[in-house]
């Protein structure tokens, strides 16, 4: 439907079910156990068997052999295929390395082979006895060598003004260099699906996946099959975060398994085996170059940072927010993908702004303690309303500045800790640090089908639920676009049936798919209007109205379907700039003889247009706040430079922080509306959460010791 125009344009401000809160209408499903993941589909499908699988045990070069005769005789195997008996899979677009076929080994952890047996056990018990031979070249995957090489080099993304002049003429200026390691998603719920390809034609996954139709599309690119060949199942997904944008090898395995034995296969993959064999957020490395006059107005901002990719990958853009967050006159931002043979980085949740603002937001501390300012006035002062490179273009909306005043005065920031290392309590150091937070908006095209029948509605998408709340937040929109009562909706999601969505990633999902489940339900008014013949009847309380006549919807005969889609490709206007801001407020300890940081209470006030639904907002938005702490105290995948792989591949030793670890978070939204973004006026919020938020506890932690730590995580060793 066309935005510019929409049916009803004042439905949403006078909304009485969305922006809400409502408990998830999952939620009952989700703590009895009963929402069923993809590995626990026992129902789908009789007779699976149990795939388990093999990871090259090089980063770089070419298998010469594999010897599986041990493998395939071993008990309850019932079939084993090697990457050596499969010509190379084809590669779609948004991945960087073959999923599987060939002699080719591209990273460690590519999938070589899988086994398939009657149990688990006997699978991986089988997987052990392969017998794989290498011939292995040199790697390169050191991000500090890489760095020495592009730094200087190369033409800047943005270049406004005179930047080295602007460094001269400065009264303060600031150049440091920031580093951030690489990150793995740790979503609790592995990577999984069920596969069904038992007759080589007629191909149905049950899988965890973010995207349905990029899953089914990049099945059908691997196979080089047609893709109306391929159904995809994904109702309930335990966590994502990016992770699970991609096909992965959990389903080309189970697949060609399930081909091999003419058997459904079901394949979750082994935490230790996914960390290397999925995709991460690269490390970075970022120098930071601030100017300011003597009133604290930046004059100038340079920020050029390198990630690190296989060749081909996008990395981790940490400059991306650079370009739009602070106004300065002169600007040059510049990003280096440096190639290098670790796993695929891809995007983890807020890709880019997370590893870019944990390092800015420690500059602009520090550039406020240069200046005697405090870091809250210095960021109010240095806010724009436009794109600071072409001020001819505002943001839609922007209310960064009532984030920090907002979050300042809830806090209690006055009577926050002036003095680096001057506030004791024990043998713990106090201190209070503050972060901003920008996320960029982004939408994509959504649809979704509206059923009508005695007076109950079904709305049927390929939408995805990570977590976040879709099924919620769209059983809202349905309701209130058809005026229908919460319980007589039902949402169905995460079936390649169904029309296309959005899917749920960038934080788009929210904002795109109601507007999509939007359009669906308008389409189904008019149907329904036609059918009564009435001219643009109210839909109000279970009935629809018009003519002077009240009618129930439920006395309608007949069953009415309708089927729409919103593109905000196409309706986004080019005379703005759309994003998400926010504030973080954090209150840490650091404990005097161990260096232990710990935080004590946070504090985050976002500016994401209207909030749809302020439980499971909230809950994304504390959910951030959790990741940022890993970000700023645990998280780090260690690179072994030798051999080139991650190797602290498990929970035990890649240490995520948990709700436990923060006795006080608290959430504040403007819930202002963008009236430039959705018929609903939404943005995203699931990504903003984490952005910002482990520079304020970095920055706490500064307050808190007089110790300026420029490299993540903060552990012990560098707090002392
Ligand atoms: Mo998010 S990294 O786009 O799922």
């Amino acid at each position: 439907m066309d935005f510019n125009q929409p049916a009803d344009q004042n439905l949403f401000d006078r909304a009485t079910v969305v922006g809400k809160p409502h408990a998830r209408v999952d939620g009952v499903l989700k703590v009895t156990g009963k929402a069923p993941y993809a590995y626990e589909r026992h129902d789908v499908v009789a007779g699976q068997l149990y795939g388990y699988p093999v990871g090259a045990a090089i980063a770089k070069g070419r298998i010469t052999g594999i010897d599986a005769s041990a493998a395939r005789s071993a008990p309850g195997v019932r079939g084993v295929v090697t990457t050596l008996e499969i010509e190379p899979l084809g590669i779609w677009d948004y991945n960087v390395a073959r999923l599987f076929g060939g002699d080719v080994v591209e990273h460690y952890q590519q999938a070589i082979a899988v086994v398939v047996a009657e149990s688990f056990e006997q699978a991986r018990a089988a997987a052990a006895l392969l017998e794989v031979s290498y011939d292995r070249d040199k790697v390169d995957v050191d991000l500090e060598a890489g760095w020495e090489r592009v730094r200087g080099t190369g033409e800047p993304s943005t270049l406004v003004g005179d930047v080295d002049a602007a460094f001269q003429s400065a009264a303060v200026t600031l150049d440091e260099i920031y580093h951030t390691p690489s990150h793995t998603h740790a979503m609790m719920e592995p990577h999984a699906s069920i596969v069904d390809w038992s007759d080589g034609d007629q191909m149905t996954v049950w899988t965890s996946s973010q995207m349905i139709e990029w899953n089914r599309q990049a099945l059908a690119t691997n196979f080089g099959i047609d893709p109306d060949r391929i159904r995809v199942e994904s109702p309930f997904i335990g966590g994502g975060f990016g992770g699970k944008l991609w096909l992965r090898a959990d389903a080309v395995l189970a697949a060609i398994g399930s081909r091999a034995v003419g058997a459904p296969v079901k394949m979750a993959l082994p935490r230790p085996f996914m960390i290397n064999n999925t995709t991460h957020r690269s490390a970075t490395i970022q120098r930071i170059r601030l100017a300011a006059d003597a009133d604290g107005k930046l004059t100038a901002i340079d920020h050029e940072a390198a990630s690190h990719t296989l060749p081909g990958g996008r990395g981790e853009n940490a400059t991306a927010q650079t370009p739009f967050f602070y106004a300065a006159a002169n600007r040059r931002v510049i990003h280096h993908l440096v190639e290098m043979h670790l796993p695929e980085a891809s995007d983890m949740r807020a890709p880019g702004e997370t590893s870019g603002l944990m390092a800015l937001e420690i500059a602009m501390d520090e550039m406020a303690e240069k200046l005697g300012m405090d870091p809250v006035e210095f960021r109010i002062r240095n806010d724009t309303q436009v794109n600071p490179s072409d001020p001819a273009i505002p943001f839609s909306e922007r209310h960064y500045v009532e984030c920090l005043r907002e979050g300042a005065n809830r806090f209690g920031w006055s009577d926050r800790n002036t003095t680096p290392g001057g506030r004791r309590e024990g043998m713990w150091l106090i201190g209070h640090g503050v972060a901003g937070a920008y996320r960029g908006h982004l939408n994509l095209k959504s649809g979704a089908r509206a059923t009508l029948s005695n007076g109950r509605l079904v709305i049927e998408t390929d939408m995805t639920d990570i977590g976040t709340g879709s099924y919620t937040i769209l059983t809202q929109t349905a309701a209130e676009t058809m005026g229908l009562p919460m319980g007589r909706v039902e949402v169905r999601l995460g079936n390649s049936a169904w029309p296309v969505s959005s899917g749920s990633g960038g934080q788009f999902g929210a904002s795109s798919s109601t507007a999509g489940v939007y359009a669906a339900c308008v389409a189904l008014r008019e149907k329904i209007g036609e059918r009564l013949g009435l001219q643009n009847p109210e839909f109000r309380d279970g009935n629809v109205i018009g003519n002077g006549e009240v009618t129930p919807l439920s006395e309608i005969a007949g069953e009415f379907s309708a089927e729409d889609s919103m593109n905000f490709g196409e309706f986004q206007s080019k005379d703005y700039l759309m994003a998400t801001f926010g504030a973080h407020f954090v209150e840490v300890g650091v404990h005097v003889a161990t260096g232990e940081t710990r935080v004590r209470r946070m504090l985050a006030v976002c500016d994401a247009g209207r909030i749809l639904n302020p439980i499971t907002a909230r809950s994304q938005v504390i959910g951030g706040m959790v990741m940022g702490t890993g970000g700023a105290l645990s998280e780090e995948l260690a690179v072994d430079l030798e051999h080139g792989f991650f190797a602290n591949h498990d929970l035990a030793s890649y240490e995520v922080a948990v709700h436990a670890d923060i006795p006080h978070q608290e959430v504040i939204f403007l819930d202002t509306l963008d009236n430039v973004a959705t018929p609903l006026k939404s943005k995203g919020v699931g990504e903003l959460g984490l952005c910002g938020v482990a520079a304020a506890i970095a920055n706490a932690a500064y307050n808190a010791t007089g110790i300026r730590v420029r490299q993540y995580p903060l552990t012990l060793d560098r707090m002392i």
